[in-house]
């Protein structure tokens, strides 16, 4: 079986063209475009391009972004950096893009950002609600591989779903996505054994080990969907998934491209939270005023 490709950078590109839509619907109602502060600190360059692709995609969705460049600063600082974005009414969405440089701590961070603003879904309240099937703003990267995986049309009811990976931010909230949805779910990480067994029984593999080629296209099941989350720089510059897909697209029914896949649908996400955001502020002030 030759996989079909799981087109994210078009699926995310219609999702940002609708969310344009609705941002014009809400400001011909009166109300203010959505806002989105970005913190960026420090000058990874992997971060900058990240950066640039969510400020760009606010952009032709007519959300107002504020960029917020710190080359060096201190916890306390950024502390009351997201104290004042919280507080203010113009702001919708707060990201504070990871990793930070050393030693800054992202976790206290992340936890001062209030629940209703934390569009990146990486706030504790945000991930507990997704574990008790209560989901409020989800993880961006799993909410957007749920979106890819609606696309295939396959039914995800009992379909046996292998994560490969157990991060905060993507793995651990991937399970739980997959869990959400009726799937069956297996999570490998780094003392796993017998991850090549575990994925040859996968109906669905979602790799986001960040680990280049990992996962072997002969370990894939034929018809299988494979859902690569990794985007690894290899020495020679070329930019290379954990699914070794040459092959593996071999074997799948369905499989996402690096890039091209994954990475579009979290800044795609991103803007529905920040939407989501903005609307449920509407809605807080206009009760507060009537
Ligand atoms: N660094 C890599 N991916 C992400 C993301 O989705 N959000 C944030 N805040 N930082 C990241």
């Amino acid at each position: 079986m030759t996989a079909r490709l799981i087109d994210g950078k078009r699926i995310a590109a219609d999702i940002i063209d609708n969310i344009s839509t609705q941002v014009q619907a809400r400001v011909a109602q009166g109300f203010r475009p959505p806002g989105l502060a970005v913190v960026l600190v420090g000058h990874d360059p992997a971060s900058e391009i990240y950066v640039r692709n969510k400020v760009e995609a606010c952009r032709k969705a007519g959300i107002k972004s504020v960029s917020h460049r710190l080359s060096e600063t201190t916890d306390g600082a950024l502390m009351a950096l997201i104290d004042s974005l919280n507080a203010d009414p113009e702001i919708d969405g707060i990201l504070v893009q990871l990793p930070l440089p050393a030693p800054l701590k992202a976790d206290p961070l992340i936890e001062r950002i209030r629940p209703d603003k934390d569009v990146d879904g990486f706030h504790p309240y945000n991930v507990g609600r997704l574990a008790v099937r209560r989901p409020l703003l989800r993880p961006c990267t799993p909410a957007g591989v749920m979106t890819l995986l609606q696309h295939t049309g396959r039914d995800l009811h009992g379909q046996h779903a292998v994560v490969v990976g157990a991060s905060n931010h993507v793995g651990r909230p991937m399970g739980l996505e997959l869990l959400l949805a009726g799937a069956t779910v297996t999570v490998c990480h780094r003392f796993t054994k017998h991850l090549q067994a575990h994925i040859a029984r996968a109906d669905i593999v979602v790799a986001a080990a960040g680990k280049p080629h990992l996962v072997k296209g002969e370990w894939i099941q034929e018809g299988a969907i494979a859902i690569d989350i990794g985007m690894n720089r290899l020495p020679d510059g070329h930019l290379v998934g954990d699914i070794e897909f040459a092959v593996a697209k071999e074997r799948a029914e369905w499989i996402t491209p690096v890039p091209g896949g994954v990475g579009p649908m979290t800044v795609a996400t991103l803007l529905l939270n920040t939407l989501a955001a903005a609307s449920v502020h509407d809605g807080l002030r206009q009760s507060a005023q009537g």
